[in-house]
């Protein structure tokens, strides 16, 4: 009897313990959810709307070296609206005010993950 009742506190904890409570700066989770329907999961931009827009690979050295932390939040924040050099449009929606500093922060951190 009492070993059953252990267990089942040991369960809720772990529920409690599982809530998404703590999971609003979880740049993995954003990522997936906001960024790799175009950006693709790895961030190589081989996905079906990154093909079509021609969206490069951001997971080069190059790329990391020329995107600083600075750069990549005035991206999420202001979004893109461009041509790339053969002609396709290239639209980033501006997420200012749908992203809290905290989840950018959280996002750029990852996208460093995804680097080579
Ligand atoms: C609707 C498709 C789309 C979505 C969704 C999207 N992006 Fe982009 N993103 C683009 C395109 C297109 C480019 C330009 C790619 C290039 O030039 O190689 C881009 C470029 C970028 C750049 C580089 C900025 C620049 O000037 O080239 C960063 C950083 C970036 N995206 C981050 C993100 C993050 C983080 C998310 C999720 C919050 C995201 N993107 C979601 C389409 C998208």
């Amino acid at each position: 009897m009492r070993a059953w009742m252990s267990l089942g506190a040991a369960a809720i904890l772990v529920l409690v313990c599982l809530r998404p409570a703590h999971a609003d700066a979880d740049g993995a989770k954003d990522w997936k959810a906001k960024c790799q329907a175009c950006h693709g999961p790895d961030g190589k931009g081989k996905t079906k709307q990154g093909e079509k827009m021609g969206i490069g690979d951001i997971t080069t050295k190059e790329w990391q070296a020329t995107f600083t932390d600075a750069k990549i939040t005035e991206t999420i924040e202001k979004g893109l609206n461009r041509k790339s050099k053969d002609g396709k449009v290239q639209k980033m929606t501006a997420l200012k005010g749908k992203l809290t500093p905290e989840q950018i922060k959280a996002l750029i951190a990852h996208l460093r993950k995804l680097a080579k």
